[in-house]
């Protein structure tokens, strides 16, 4: 069975995607089954590696019809993808107007033996495609930027979404996933350390207020161009070689995430501090 992780912010321009698809290509890289779902109607994760193969079907597919026959596209990082395919903006419209949340959590659930992770992307707003992507996860990671004021608004929009999530009935067949933050685009400057001891804070407030089980992760990904290099090569910044930090990032991500056994962590840990 796969671990679902949904990558989520009511933010914009946050990071998203580039996380989603490093993640899963670092992953991939490890020897992980990767299924990359991109629900945002922007489709920049579908863009982002090279397909291999092109699936006729996609997004649209499982979540108004909870079709998976024809979905899987194949892309050059080793993971496959579910490519954003509403052309035609159907997808909010038709969700608004009946209960499709739980179509996607359905459709990834059947997929789910052929996987070790399935990560789903999302827009950087609200609304019925992110709230399907909430629902079907078993961990919520959203990116948090550092600046202490976006951070706030970051917190107060995005617990929200997740909150109103919340199954209305005890007997509902889904619960909540945990939320981790991921400090995002860091410095090492000292107002970095504050905003971090801030945004603790912060935290501690508003998932009390929402009743949003959130943790800050200690690992923090930082600011550098090589993600944007990345981006534009249509690479994992992994396979960049001379970038050995993200690959700490990352391997310190998972780890904090338990998405590998403590022994295949040990033994990645000290490959990547060699490189
Ligand atoms: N760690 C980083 N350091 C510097 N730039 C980064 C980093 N991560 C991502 N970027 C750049 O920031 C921009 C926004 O990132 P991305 O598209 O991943 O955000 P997003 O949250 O998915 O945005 P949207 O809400 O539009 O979908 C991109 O140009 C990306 O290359
Ligand atoms: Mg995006």
């Amino acid at each position: 069975m796969s671990k679902i992780i949904t990558i989520c912010s009511t933010k914009g321009g946050v990071g998203k995607t580039t996380l989603t698809a490093n993640l899963g290509g670092f992953l991939a890289s490890l020897g992980k089954r990767v299924l990359l779902v991109d629900a945002d109607m922007q489709p920049s994760l579908t863009r982002y590696f090279e397909h291999t193969y092109s699936a006729p079907a996609g997004l649209v597919s499982l979540l108004l019809d909870k079709n998976i026959i024809n979905t899987i596209s194949q892309t050059n990082s080793g993971c496959d993808l579910i490519r954003s395919d509403d052309t035609d903006s159907r997808l909010p419209i038709e969700l608004a107007k009946s209960d499709f949340r739980l179509n996607l959590k359905e459709s990834l659930n059947d997929l789910s033996p052929q996987y070790d992770f399935i990560l789903v992307d999302t827009q950087g707003a609200k609304g019925p495609v992110q709230d399907a992507a909430i629902i079907a996860a078993d961990i919520l990671l959203s990116p948090i930027p550092v600046e202490a004021l976006s951070a706030r608004e970051f917190l107060d929009a995005t617990l929200g979404m997740i909150a109103s999530n919340r199954p209305s009935s005890r007997f509902s067949s889904y619960s909540i996933a945990p939320l981790y933050g991921l400090i995002y685009r860091a410095d090492h400057t000292r107002d970095a350390a504050l905003n971090t001891e801030l945004l603790t804070e912060a935290i501690s407030i508003m998932a009390g207020k929402y009743q949003v089980d959130m943790t800050l992760l200690d690992a923090k990904i930082y600011a550098s161009v090589a993600w944007r290099e990345a981006a534009s090569l249509g690479v994992a910044i992994h396979t960049l070689k001379k970038h050995p930090m993200a690959n700490r990032s990352l391997m310190a991500v998972i780890a904090e995430l338990g998405l590998l056994p403590k022994a295949e962590e040990a033994e990645e840990k000290d490959g990547v501090s060699h490189d």
